[in-house]
């Protein structure tokens, strides 16, 4: 009597367990049109950068809304001191290493400079290529209306757009820094007008980088498709870099950053624990040997 009572305990702890993993597994994946709905429902979005599998697996895991192959990746993972180097060939493989490892989250890949700029055809022509080579959900391209007929020939070859006005990256060397955008009114109309163009011609989401606050809730309140901030003030969402709010990259500490950790402070400990385990004989015991 004892051994069945055992045994159906087991056997309902199992199927528990069970039960709990494969709802965990059917989450429902995150899509464009999640992200309107979650516009409408007033639930806030949360996106952020990765560009590996690793990093993307954990960020997913943690339950992100959104990660996003930011061209950030130039200065994150090759150290370059701009967005602009960066290629449709290296976005291809950051973009496929995150796609593969992401269940839930929306996975958004950056359109890198150079590859819509110049005619609405290189624009088509490479964001379907981004889309078929990584697997991503979606594209981000930075600009308003000088790039707005490219924007709507991705949109109508199936491909959700995600736009980017304030400040663009990959526009420094016209802007001559990195300050904060749409200060004076012209530019500020400007950006208002853009958002609305992007809007209509289809985009399911813009972010919005390094502007006054109070212009990011104007356009929050214009637009009905979700507004992502960075740098921005309170908006229908949030997107950092990774690296970034999780401490890595020590030199970088912009008013607009939320530091969650210091990972670099745990990575320096463990390494240097290490070198010294190793050098001291520590490592490896005899636990650790065959
Ligand atoms: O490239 C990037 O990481 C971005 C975010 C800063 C929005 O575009």
């Amino acid at each position: 009597m004892q051994n069945l009572c055992t045994f159906a305990i087991q056997k309902t702890y199992i199927y528990i367990v069970n039960m709990a993993e494969y709802l965990a597994d059917t989450k429902k994946k995150i899509t464009a049109r999640t992200f309107i709905e979650m516009k409408a429902k007033g639930e806030k979005i949360t996106m952020l950068t990765a560009y590996d599998y690793t990093m993307a697996t954990l960020l997913d895991q943690a339950g992100v809304d959104s990660i996003l192959i930011g061209d950030s990746a130039s200065n994150v993972m090759a150290g370059n001191a701009t967005t602009l180097p960066i290629t449709v060939d290296e976005m291809i493989v950051y973009g496929r290493n995150v796609a593969r490892a992401v269940k839930h989250a929306l996975v958004v890949c950056d359109m890198p400079f150079g590859s819509y700029q110049a005619c609405a055809t290189d624009g088509i022509r490479n964001a379907v290529r981004i889309m078929k080579e990584t697997g991503a959900d979606a594209v981000k391209l930075e600009g308003g209306e000088e790039i707005i007929d490219t924007v709507r020939g991705i949109v109508r070859a199936g491909i959700p757009v995600c736009g980017h006005l304030g400040l663009t990256p990959q526009s420094v060397n016209q802007f001559g820094g990195y300050g904060l955008r749409a200060k004076e009114e012209a530019e500020a109309e400007k950006l208002v007008h853009d958002a609305h163009l992007l809007e209509e011609a289809g985009c399911f989401a813009i972010v919005l980088e390094k502007i006054p606050a109070r212009l990011t809730s104007r356009v929050c309140a214009e637009l009905r498709i979700p507004v992502i901030g960075i740098g921005g003030g309170a908006a229908d969402g949030q997107v950092l870099v990774g690296q970034d709010m999780l401490g890595m990259n020590q030199g970088f500490r912009p008013k607009f950053l939320r530091q969650y950790a210091d990972v670099a402070g745990v990575v320096t400990d463990a390494v240097k624990r290490y070198v010294d385990d190793v050098r001291t004989g520590g490592f490896p015991n005899e636990q650790e040997s065959y």
